[in-house]
């Protein structure tokens, strides 16, 4: 008997952006407005304002303003030189890409009758292009992407034509893909979504209005997506689908027992609640309780508990970034909680840099259920500074560095990583702060908070180093 070495020989390193953080061309093609049209920034004010907690009305005078820059209209204009920037990727030698498609490009008001074939178009040549660049594409079908005209119509992804006019494109958009995507994430951070309401299922919470009868109404629907999804796609060969948390494994702030169970219980219902769901199939008996306690109603039917139960999804995909701690003080919602303080480092936008969260959240999901766990966002946000035509980001490196050799421990302990795509190859809009400032990539894109800029991509040193990290496959981390 032989212990495991370190990374498989198939192991899938690559990186990971968003459509509406990177593709621009927000009216090009036919496409639909969703949210992220709306942020803008304003010079010396205003800049990173966040949807969450907006009306739609607010959103339509935003949408109608005129002196102000709205970064995620333009992104990096991934939509016009997504050829060029993939072929950087491939020069890094990436083995795998993961974006998103933007519902709103082919449904342009979320549940038309047909596709905007412009939009299908559009994805028909990335989707190639990426394969053409060896690259395995890893496919998100909703990252913040949501049309607004569909939020409009049903007021949020708790109303089940919203659903139902999510499956209806998501099948489309597996049908038409499915020879070439064998990696599907169905909803980007799905536990995010409790402090992101408007964001992630367009769910107006102006006034702080937030009704965790209307959350967990539509997260169900998002459950039963998923489940109809797996269910649609099981025809096809090679075809995963996978659930994708926000990694939010906290730890207990003392070892105090009252401290020790606050952790575990937020733990079950912030992050292993949505992979209790989708992986095992069934509600939790403490979701129950917790539903029954806090007073929250959402209607189930028999049909739809059946379909979870037959329908397991394949994968657990996950974001990491920073850890957090629970003390006896805290409640259950996703954004109550305390900041790990023994970790003093942090980013300059407080962040902190844990890396020994990695190798505790991949072996607590792998002992839990078993199941391929894939890495899908994972960086440091930072403001680099060109100096003579270089960036030398050697906190990036040892950021990712660092992480990445936290994988390889767990690999070692046998856990089942299918592959690591870091945040972001590139720059691009940030999805919270909508800076371009705050930039995680290994290619430099000159263009700043306010769009101004060449456009110019220019190689970090970080780039040089993952280029190393992935020829060696793993072994080489200096
Ligand atoms: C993840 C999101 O939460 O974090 C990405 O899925 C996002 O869309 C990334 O860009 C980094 O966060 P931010 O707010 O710094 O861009």
């Amino acid at each position: 008997m032989k212990a495991v070495k370190g990374f498989p020989n198939n192991f899938l390193w690559g990186g990971a952006v968003a459509a509406n953080q990177c593709e621009g061309a927000w009216n090009v093609g036919g496409k639909g407005l969703i949210l992220a049209d709306s942020e803008y920034n304003e010079h010396n004010e205003n800049i990173g304002f966040s949807t969450e907690d907006k009306s739609l009305r607010f959103i339509e005078e935003a949408l109608s303003k005129t002196n102000v820059h709205f970064p995620k209209r333009s992104g990096i204009d991934f939509y016009h030189t997504y050829k060029q920037d993939l072929k950087l990727m491939n020069e890094c030698g990436l083995k795998a890409f993961r974006t998103s498609i933007d519902w709103a490009r082919i449904f342009p008001n979320g549940d038309d009758e047909e596709p905007n074939m412009e939009g299908v178009k559009f994805y028909d040549n990335l989707i190639n292009e990426i394969v053409a660049q060896n690259m395995e594409p890893v496919i998100t079908l909703s990252h913040y992407e949501l049309p607004l005209e569909l939020i409009k119509k049903y007021g949020g992804w708790n109303h089940h034509k919203f659903n139902e006019a999510f499956i209806k494109y998501a099948k489309f958009v597996v049908d038409r893909y499915h020879d070439r995507v064998k990696y599907w994430i169905v909803i980007n951070q799905m536990n995010m979504a409790e402090m992101y309401m408007f964001t992630s299922l367009g769910i107006a919470t102006e006034g702080g209005k937030l009704s965790l009868s209307d959350y967990y109404q539509a997260i169900h629907n998002q459950f039963v997506a998923g489940a109809e999804i797996k269910r649609h796609s099981a025809k096809y060969k090679d075809c995963n689908i996978g659930i994708m948390l926000a990694d939010f494994t906290c730890y207990p702030k003392t070892s105090h027992p009252e401290d020790v169970i606050t952790a575990m219980k937020k733990n079950r219902m912030n992050n292993y609640f949505y992979t209790d769901v989708a992986l095992r199939g069934e509600y939790p008996k403490y979701s129950l309780r917790y539903f029954e306690d806090e007073d929250i109603h959402f209607e189930v039917s028999k049909d739809e508990l059946q379909l979870l139960k037959e329908n397991t999804l394949d994968f657990l995909a996950f974001s990491l970034y920073f850890s957090i701690c629970a003390d006896r003080t805290c409640k259950i919602p996703i954004d109550s909680f305390v900041e790990n303080d023994l970790v003093s480092e942090t980013t300059a936008w407080g962040w902190n840099l844990d890396y020994k969260v990695m190798y505790n959240s991949l072996s607590q999901y792998y002992d839990r259920y078993q199941k391929p766990l894939f890495i899908v966002e994972n960086g440091i946000g930072y403001n680099d500074v060109v100096e003579d035509g270089k960036i030398h980001d050697d906190y990036r490196i040892e950021y990712l560095s660092k992480s990445i050799a936290n994988i390889r421990d767990a690999i070692r302990d046998g856990v089942e990583v299918i592959g690591y795509t870091m945040w972001s190859p590139i720059d691009i809009v940030s999805a919270s702060s909508h800076q371009m400032s705050k930039r995680y990539g290994l290619i430099y894109v000159d263009i700043d908070d306010y769009g101004e800029g060449t456009g110019e991509r220019i190689r970090k040193d970080s780039f040089y180093w993952y280029q190393k990290v992935i020829k060696t496959n793993g072994e080489n981390l200096d």
